[in-house]
């Protein structure tokens, strides 16, 4: 699959995802450039009538709802979540690989909110088995102590580092990404608790059974997968 056919298939995922929303929904707005899809869809909706509220996962999925038109509402503010959308680095049936735009606490926080995940991807994204470096975001101060414990069992943590500036990411929560090699996933849900209890991690990038619907593009049409 070329670059061309593959930003063909994550739009077809994006617009498909997007035609799922119904009027008067409080949607969660993933991160990402297939999610940025769907954004976009959900907008030129609204420019014809749709009402709906946007929860966002991050700065960037919020800049783009605001330019997409989408009535904006917090997490905190909300009554729940009718449907989120969201894209993945990796997906194994419901369980997914997020964080590649170090985005997965906030994106974790409204998907887990959400009645319905719609997962949107491109073939090169599914999988049998994860084995996607984990994202894992850490207070800056415990980086070194989580790095430690994540080659104890057998990963391999890299500090993500920045383009178009010296030095790390920054999350927009102000924390910095380990990104954790641990090779083959077998069990999703053990190295998910294992994570999740390590003292100064804010959040990690495994989505454990969490995914409701798979919509996965292709360049000339999308299949929807019931999870
Ligand atoms: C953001 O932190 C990630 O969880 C994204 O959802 C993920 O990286 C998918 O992005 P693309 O759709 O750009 O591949």
């Amino acid at each position: 699959m070329d670059e061309d056919e593959r930003e063909r298939a994550k739009r077809h995922a994006g617009e498909r995802a997007a035609g799922a929303v119904e009027d008067g929904q409080v949607v969660g707005l993933g991160t990402g450039s297939t999610a940025a899809h769907a954004i976009r869809a959900i907008g030129r909706r609204v420019e014809d009538g749709l009402s709906v509220r946007g929860v966002p996962t991050s700065f960037q999925s919020r800049q783009l709802a605001v330019e997409s038109g989408i009535e904006l509402v917090g997490l905190d503010e909300a009554e729940g979540v009718d449907l989120a959308i969201d894209g993945a680095d990796q997906a194994a049936g419901a369980d997914l690989v997020k964080g590649g735009g170090a985005a997965h606490a906030r994106e974790k926080a409204v998907d887990a909110a959400a009645d319905r995940l719609l997962v949107v991807v491109d073939p090169t994204k599914v999988v049998d088995v994860l084995s996607e470096p984990v994202p894992v975001e850490v207070l800056p101060d415990a980086r070194v102590p989580v790095a430690r414990a994540v080659r104890e069992r057998g990963g391999e943590p890299t500090l993500r580092s920045a383009a178009g500036k010296d030095g790390p990411v920054v999350t927009d929560n102000g924390n910095l990404v380990l990104d954790c090699d641990f090779g083959r996933i077998d069990d999703p849900a053990d190295l998910a608790a294992w994570c999740s209890a390590l003292p100064g991690v804010l959040e990690h990038g495994l989505f454990v059974d969490m995914a409701d619907e798979l919509h996965l593009g292709q360049p000339d049409g999308v299949e929807v997968r019931e999870l």
